[in-house]
């Protein structure tokens, strides 16, 4: 396909990659009508490229319904008429691969939207045939099928099943689906369900994507032999069975999909990678990012980490050598467009830390923050994880150090889980379209309104603001970005202890070192020239809460 680009280069690209999510309907909006477009994107490819990162991924860009945000796919191998074309997405990739930057697009293979062409065919037919088989569904219990086919709930709501009318207007039968009831899981038992996902990933590698994220990786194979149906009342991850046999989640046999997937991958040059969310148990995440699987896996373990070296140590071990023991590379992560952003929750106390819904669902949540100690902690976070082997995503906004929007009011609210799970958070803080400018309709997101309602405080931080002050953290990820392009060589990394204190120090190759001073107290700045620091050093010391890169 000679029309689309590719961006050569090596195998192991990926390996150390910046990669900044996108969430494509908050990001910019070209056309004004308050949504994220690809257009949009367009027009910001030079303000990536500014930014130095060498990825991006983008969340769903397909047509969808949008009942999870775009996580309900109705078609894999097209884009949202709300947000673009095909041609245009091929200008965008040609636009970032022009710029030397490359695109991960998300799978979402675990379900559909009920608006697939498929789901609306096995709503048509009858039970037991081909069309209902792309799917799970099942005949109720009780007399007349009224009672669903097991104790099942959906990370969305009470019930992970929903009955359906049949054609002849009779109450029928019932679909499983592990998120909210617009998105029914697939039945990876049936071979046309493996050969639909093969072929959407050949789909966008021909068009140049240079690599995947996969939702709900862990999802996808479920035990339904013999009539047994999963049953389940918690996700928490200590009900999860951690040795491939669970009957719902992390099954051994899931890795044979991912086998297949690979075999496409290394059809391209360079291979195309994957990297999967997986909330699985962290000694079965490796399997995953293996070179016969899809390549990367995230690592969420930062994500609920305290503001603690011990802590961040143990983590930072963990996840090295977890993700060498298969030969790929670790992936750090501390906000995405799941959960509040770490600015935020680095400001927040233990307790509220401990409990994020209720500490979301207390009327003086805003006093619990403590702004400016999160975003200093998050800005000496950022940096640490910068400085380590592996690669780092970061989500868009953050590089501003933009903390979560607290603004919205719940009728404005589009995220399904704070509907229909009981005690839960919304999401939508963190995708509220992002501030480019401190005046116009939507901050300079686009030239029309928003489709979440922005904070007023967007008016101080924004691109704009930024870009003029040398100071800021636009600035600092700027700087910290063009370091690591000339600094990052291979994986080692050395610790320098120092016992007693509360700092976190590693020797990179190439005398380039950084440093953490988690502790309360400046400490002493060890030899070598300051190349970055997210605080001035004072007298010679390096100030509480901060990071530091040297030149030895
Ligand atoms: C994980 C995605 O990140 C999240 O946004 C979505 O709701 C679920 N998977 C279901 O697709
Ligand atoms: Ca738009």
């Amino acid at each position: 396909m000679s029309e689309h680009t590719f961006l050569k280069g090596p195998k192991n690209w990926w390996r150390q990659a910046v990669v900044y999510q996108i969430y494509p309907r908050s990001f910019a909006d070209a056309n004004g009508d308050g949504i994220g477009d690809l257009k949009g994107i367009i027009s910001r490819v030079e303000y990536l490229k500014q930014l130095g990162v060498d990825a991006v991924w983008l969340s769903p860009h397909y047509p969808s319904d949008l009942a999870d945000g775009g996580y309900d796919v109705a078609d894999y191998r097209d884009v949202d008429p709300r947000i673009g074309t095909l041609a245009e997405f091929d200008e965008m990739v040609e636009k970032l691969h022009a710029a030397g930057i490359r695109i991960f697009v998300d799978i979402v293979p675990n379900h559909s939207s009920d608006q697939h062409v498929w789901f609306q065919e096995a709503l048509k037919a009858k039970p037991g045939s081909p069309e209902r088989d792309r799917y799970i569904f099942r005949d109720g219990k009780g007399e007349t099928g009224e009672i669903r086919p097991s104790e099942l709930t959906s990370h969305f709501g009470p019930t992970g099943w929903t009955r359906i009318t049949e054609p002849d207007g009779t109450p029928g039968q019932w679909y499983l689906h592990l998120f909210a009831k617009e998105q029914p899981d697939f039945n990876w038992d049936n071979p046309e369900v493996r050969e639909d996902f093969l072929k959407t990933i050949k789909f966008w590698s021909d068009r140049g994507v240079d690599g995947y994220r996969i939702d709900v990786a862990h999802a996808l194979t479920k035990d339904l032999k013999d009539g047994h149906l999963p049953a389940r009342n918690s996700y928490d991850l200590k009900v999860m069975k951690n040795d491939g046999s669970d009957d719902l989640f992390d099954r051994d046999e899931v890795h044979e999909i991912y086998k297949s997937w690979r075999q496409v991958f290394n059809q391209y040059d360079p291979p195309r990678v994957a990297v999967a969310e997986a909330w699985v148990h962290p000694n079965r995440r490796a399997a995953y990012a293996s070179e016969e699987g899809l390549g990367q896996a995230f690592g969420f373990d930062l994500l609920g980490q305290l503001w603690d070296h011990k802590g961040f140590r143990k983590t930072i071990d963990f996840q090295l050598k977890e993700a060498e023991s298969f030969g790929s590379s670790t992936t750090w992560v501390f906000s995405n467009h799941d959960v509040v952003r770490h600015a935020t929750r680095f400001g927040l106390d233990k307790e509220s830390l401990a409990n994020l819904p209720k500490w979301f669902r207390s009327v003086d949540r805003e006093k619990k923050i403590n702004f400016e100690l999160g975003s200093q902690r998050a800005k000496a976070a950022t940096m640490l994880v910068l400085a380590l082997p592996g690669s780092t995503y970061l989500y868009q906004g953050e590089e501003l150090g933009l903390h979560e929007p607290l603004n919205i009011p719940s009728e404005q609210m589009q995220d399904p889980q704070w509907f229909r799970q009981e005690g839960s958070i919304s999401r939508d803080g963190c995708r509220v379209p992002l501030p480019w400018t401190s005046t116009g309709s939507s901050f300079g997101f686009g030239p029309g309104g928003a489709h979440l309602p922005q904070p007023e405080w967007f008016k101080e931080v924004n691109v704009e603001v930024e870009n003029k002050d040398e100071g800021s953290s636009l600035n600092l990820y700027r700087l910290a970005l063009a370091l690591r392009k000339q600094l990052v060589t291979d994986e080692k990394l050395e610790w320098i202890n120092h016992f007693g204190q509360k700092v976190l120090h590693f020797r990179r190759p190439n005398g380039w070192e950084s440093f953490t001073n988690f502790g309360n107290k400046p400490v002493k700045a060890p030899a070598g020239r300051v190349i970055l620091t997210t605080n001035k050093l004072v007298d010679g010391k390096v100030p509480a809460n901060t990071t530091v890169w040297l030149q030895r």
